[in-house]
């Protein structure tokens, strides 16, 4: 029996802790991201769980094609496949500034990474899903961002607000037909991330509330993005995952 999750921006922040508690609860682990971590293959052998590291720059759609078709040899390779996992939480925060202060290669750039890419990803890997008749589940992490609009963030706002929308429209799409399939959103809330470090060195000019940020941190108000991967873990565990649902680590924590 073997159990396969891919989670894309394993190499630090909350990607690595859901890698982590993956491979320690019997989930072998591929991850994407630019640069390695060190420590999973470490805490994979502990585990007795393969994993694998693919680097892509997710900005790149033909990098995204074709990464997802190594791993899909990989994965193929693999004989009593039970369940397979895709954890879309690779991220950028960044462009933070006035819409109209945007650079369009900026908003280019951030638009593939947050909104294109774990879309594509989704597709293709619902697709190879189907062919092989594995149970699958597929997680966008999204944010409180996706609901609220925050002065600065108009690009990250958008494309985690898409993220929304993509989970229910797919989720309604599988149902349907009857793949047995599931896709949900996971807000993880505030932790305490390289990502939180972009906020707080924003000017106010560019982000008028980044005293909040700055507070945050300072009065340890940040989530430790381990506990938070706890959280996702349990509800995939859980066999009565709702399909299309978002979930919000606040109502966990
Ligand atoms: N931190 C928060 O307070 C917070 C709040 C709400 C939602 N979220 C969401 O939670 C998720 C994780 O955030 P985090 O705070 O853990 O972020 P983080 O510490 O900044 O880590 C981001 C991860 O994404 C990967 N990544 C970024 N750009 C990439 C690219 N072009 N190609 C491939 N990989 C890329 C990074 O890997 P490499 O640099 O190695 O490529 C890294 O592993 C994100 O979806 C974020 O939007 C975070």
């Amino acid at each position: 029996m073997t159990k396969f999750a891919i989670v894309t921006g394993e190499s630090k922040g909350l990607g690595e802790g859901i890698a982590t508690l993956f491979l320690e609860s019997g989930v072998s682990v591929i991850g994407i991201s630019r640069s390695e971590n060190h420590q999973l293959p470490v805490i994979a052998e502990k585990n007795n769980q393969l994993y694998k590291h693919f680097r892509c720059d997710l900005s790149d759609p033909n990098e995204v094609q074709n990464t997802f078709n190594n791993m899909k040899d990989f994965i193929a390779s693999e004989k009593e496949l039970t369940n397979v996992f895709l954890v879309n939480n690779a991220a950028a925060v960044k462009p933070i500034n006035q819409a109209m202060n945007i650079k369009s290669e900026d908003l280019v750039r951030h638009v593939q990474i947050n909104m294109v890419a774990p879309m594509l990803l989704t597709n293709l890997f619902l697709n190879e899903a189907n062919a092989m008749d594995v149970p699958a589940i597929a997680v966008m992490v999204t944010s409180g961002a996706a609901e609220r609009p925050i002065y600065g963030w108009s690009a990250y706002c958008s494309t985690k607000a898409s993220m929304n929308m993509y989970t229910k429209t797919v989720a309604l799409e599988q149902e349907e037909l009857e793949t047995g399939n599931k896709v949900i959103a996971f807000n993880p809330g505030v932790m305490d991330t390289e990502m939180q470090e972009t906020i707080r060195s924003s000017t106010k000019e560019q982000f008028s509330d980044v005293e909040r940020y700055q507070d945050l941190k300072e009065n340890s108000q940040l989530n430790p993005p381990k506990t938070v991967a706890s959280v996702l873990i349990d509800i995939l565990n859980d066999e009565d995952v709702g399909n299309g649902k978002v979930y919000n680590v606040k109502n966990y924590l």
